[in-house]
């Protein structure tokens, strides 16, 4: 079971002003398909606050998966990509592209998310949009893949070719 951490990106959470609705629900998603959810967090956004969360939720923390949710549109304050990107040692363009196709047959809103998806060392880093309804639709176009990532990051079974269920 692979330990996993939940960030939610929002000035409106992290000041008690709106109920974190996405964090609980992506939790709750996440331990539906196996994860151990170790941490949920909020923090404002603001590119230093995000990058120590991230940082703190890899290293210490020592989550494989961290998701992050809010933060990925166009306001000036939308700078979580921003910060993944700046923690991360090499991404991984895919997740995304697969959320947004997939998202993109629900709305065509869906391309205005810039979230992105990376690796700093042994953690895969997934941003998802901020509202319930996106962050829903975006974790379940590619949670079932996550794991066979994890799986060849961490050194478990990694075998593709005997693997692959399709
Ligand atoms: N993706 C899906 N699947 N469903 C949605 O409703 N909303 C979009 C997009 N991605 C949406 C979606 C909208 S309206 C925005 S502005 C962006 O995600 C960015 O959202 P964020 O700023 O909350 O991160």
């Amino acid at each position: 079971m692979y330990k996993a951490a939940v960030l939610t990106v929002s000035d409106r959470s992290f000041q008690g002003l709106r109920p974190d609705g996405s964090g609980p629900l992506v939790a709750s998603l996440l331990e539906g398909a196996g994860y151990e959810v170790v941490e949920t967090a909020v923090v404002p956004d603001h590119q230093p606050d995000i990058e120590a969360a991230l940082i703190r939720l890899c290293g210490p923390v020592r989550a494989a998966l961290v998701v992050t949710t809010g933060g990925t549109g166009f306001s000036p304050r939308d700078v979580t990509p921003e910060a993944t990107l700046a923690v991360c040692g090499r991404m991984v363009p895919g997740i995304p592209e697969a959320m947004r196709a997939a998202s993109l047959a629900v709305t065509p809103r869906a391309m205005l998310s810039r979230g992105t998806a990376g690796l700093r060392g042994g953690t895969l880093i997934v941003n998802l949009p901020g509202s319930p309804k996106a962050a829903r639709e975006n974790l379940e176009a590619v949670l079932s893949a996550l794991e066979h990532g994890l799986d060849m990051l961490l050194g478990g079974p990694g075998d593709c070719a005997a693997e692959s269920p399709d």
